[in-house]
């Protein structure tokens, strides 16, 4: 169904249509305790030592999910922006994987990364929406993340797909990697992961997110801080509500928040900090600095992550594991930022001076 139904926008309909998208995304996916990805079978990664991800927005967001997975998995890992490739990427050879994330396919920045790579003899995998893509087609391989059009100029359901595509990728490439490890409880998180749909449908029905927007509707600013997966989940919560609401805001590392940001903090800039129920004492330990500064903490993750002692408004999810959690949160965020460019009748689907897909560098 290619309108919008029911829905005033096709951002909110996008939101809502995640348990869909995410069961197609996994759809076939798991195998027991295995990986499968029919186009890149066991020992498909074997002669790779460093993998570089290269995007740029959203999908960099999902890029450093994902990419950071793989780094715990004890795999040499690069996670970069497009836009910054030249100066930022170390030496490639035909033992790099560059894996380009980009929902449409067409980002120039990202297209340009992947040729710099490959023309220095990297091999390249494409992760992307858009079958037949430019960048689909240039790279040597190409995994889909099957999360259905996107209409919304802010990238929602293809976000949550990217990120569980390239969860499952860096478990195939880890399996191959000579002297990676896979993680330990490899079992119990495909396990889990077979409930997201179920747990999104859990937070879509129950998010206290508008309740929330409305409450701080008048603030100065809107912070998002987490640290190890939920540094990224911070950073995609902030553009997303940047780019809908036309409001500042910002996200950070929790630990990063003393080093600078710290002195914007007041009673008018609500933080929204992320946990995942894993590392996230660095993330309270910060939150509470804020707080005795005056500024209102919403803890965003499960119920029973330690950020739920340090206030008591928070955007919950079920328990899962850390690595689901994460995404379960910016679900949560997500519909922060749709309900808080709704108050403010922002033009949602099209905000100004963004386009969905950059063809220019
Ligand atoms: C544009 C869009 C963003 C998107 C980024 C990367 O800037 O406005 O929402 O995240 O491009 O797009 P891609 O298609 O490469 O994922």
């Amino acid at each position: 169904d290619a309108g919008k139904g029911e829905y005033d926008h096709y951002m909110r309909k996008e939101i809502d249509s995640q348990p869909t998208a995410l069961a197609n995304t996994i759809e076939g996916r798991i195998d027991g305790d295995d990986v499968v990805f029919e186009n890149l079978p066991p020992g498909s990664f074997e002669e790779i030592e460093t993998v570089q991800f290269v995007a740029c927005g959203t999908s960099y967001h999902a890029a450093m999910y994902g990419g950071q997975q793989l780094r715990e998995a004890g795999v040499r890992t690069e996670i970069l922006r497009a836009t910054e490739y030249g100066a930022t990427s170390g030496p490639v050879d035909e033992r790099t994987l560059v894996v380009a994330v980009t929902q449409s396919g067409e980002t120039a920045d990202t297209l340009d990364a992947v040729r710099r790579a490959t023309d220095q003899g990297a091999r390249s995998l494409a992760v992307t929406n858009v079958v037949g893509s430019t960048a689909a087609r240039e790279a040597d391989e190409a995994v889909y993340i099957r999360a259905g059009p996107e209409v919304g100029v802010a990238a929602t359901k293809t976000y949550s797909s990217q990120s569980v595509t390239l969860a499952l990728l860096t478990q195939r490439i880890a399996a191959d990697v000579p002297d990676a490890t896979p993680v330990a409880d490899r079992a119990e998180m495909l396990e889990s992961l077979t409930a997201l749909p179920d747990h999104l449908e859990t937070v879509l029905e129950t998010s206290q997110a508008e309740t929330l927007a409305r409450e701080y509707l008048d603030s100065e600013s809107y912070f998002f801080i987490g640290n190890g997966l939920g540094h990224s989940v911070a950073l995609e919560g902030a553009l997303k509500f940047k780019e809908i609401t036309y409001e500042h805001a910002e996200g950070f590392s929790s630990g990063e928040l003393k080093h600078g940001p710290l002195a914007l903090v007041t009673e008018e800039s609500p933080i929204f900090a992320v946990s995942t129920g894993s590392n996230d004492e660095k993330t309270k330990t910060n939150a509470i600095e804020a707080r005795s500064r005056g500024a209102p903490i919403v803890a965003v993750g499960p119920e029973n992550a330690p950020l739920a002692d340090v206030t008591e408004t928070q955007l919950s999810v079920p328990d899962t594991h850390p690595v689901w959690a994460g995404l379960l949160a910016n679900v949560q965020l997500q519909l922060l930022s749709y309900h808080a460019a709704e108050l403010r009748d922002r033009p949602i689907d099209k905000p100004r001076n963004l386009a969905k897909s950059v063809t220019v560098e």
